[in-house]
C-alpha cells in the first residue's frame, strides 16, 4: 500500500489520510487497481460503489514520467470493466475546474460535465462533476 500512498502524495493536490487507502481497498477491492512497470507502481485508480447502480472514481493518477503513454486509460478501462460486471450503470467523479488535462482525459473516455460544485477542494477551488453512462 505504501507505494500507492507515496504516488498519491506526489501526484494529487488533495491530502488523504493514509488509512483511507486501506479502507477503500477493503470495502471495494475491485475498484482499487494499480499499474506496474518494471515491478514499480506507476499508476493507480480508486473507485467505490455509491449505490446499486452507481460508482464514483475518487482518485486516479499516473507518475509524471509515465504520463501520455496510455497508462491512465488502461487503468480507467479496467475499472469500467469491473464495475460493468457489478451491473453499475453510471459513474461520476469530481475534478478541479482548472485541471484541463484530467478533464480532457475524462472527456476522451466519454464523461461529460453535469455540475459545478463551489469550493469543493481543500484549496477552495471549484469542482466539476463529470458523469459517464455505461
Ligand atoms: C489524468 C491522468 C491520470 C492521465 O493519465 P495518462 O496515462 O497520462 O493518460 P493517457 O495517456 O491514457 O491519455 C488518454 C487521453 O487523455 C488526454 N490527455 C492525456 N494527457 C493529456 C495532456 N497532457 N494534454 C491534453 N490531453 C491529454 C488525451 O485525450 C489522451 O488521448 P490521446 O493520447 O489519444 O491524445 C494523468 O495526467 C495524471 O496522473 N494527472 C495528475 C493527477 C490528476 O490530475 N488526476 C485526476 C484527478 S481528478
Amino acid at each position: 500500500m505504501f507505494p500507492v500512498i507515496k504516488l498519491a502524495s506526489e501526484t494529487l493536490t488533495e491530502r488523504y489520510n493514509p488509512s483511507l487507502f486501506n479502507y477503500f481497498h477493503e470495502t471495494f477491492n475491485q475498484g482499487f487497481l494499480v499499474a506496474e512497470k518494471h515491478h514499480k507502481i506507476v499508476g493507480f485508480i480508486v473507485g467505490v460503489k455509491t449505490s446499486l447502480e452507481g460508482a464514483r472514481i475518487l482518485m486516479i493518477a499516473v507518475s509524471e514520467k509515465q504520463r501520455g503513454q496510455n497508462t491512465g486509460s488502461v487503468l480507467l478501462n479496467h475499472f469500467l470493466k469491473e464495475i460493468i460486471i457489478q451491473k453499475i450503470k453510471h459513474v461520476e467523479l469530481e475534478v478541479k475546474i482548472s485541471n484541463n488535462i484530467a478533464i480532457e482525459f475524462y472527456r476522451k473516455h466519454g464523461f461529460i460535465i453535469i455540475d459545478t460544485i463551489s469550493k469543493f477542494y481543500q484549496s477552495g477551488e471549484d469542482a466539476y462533476t463529470m458523469r459517464l453512462i455505461l
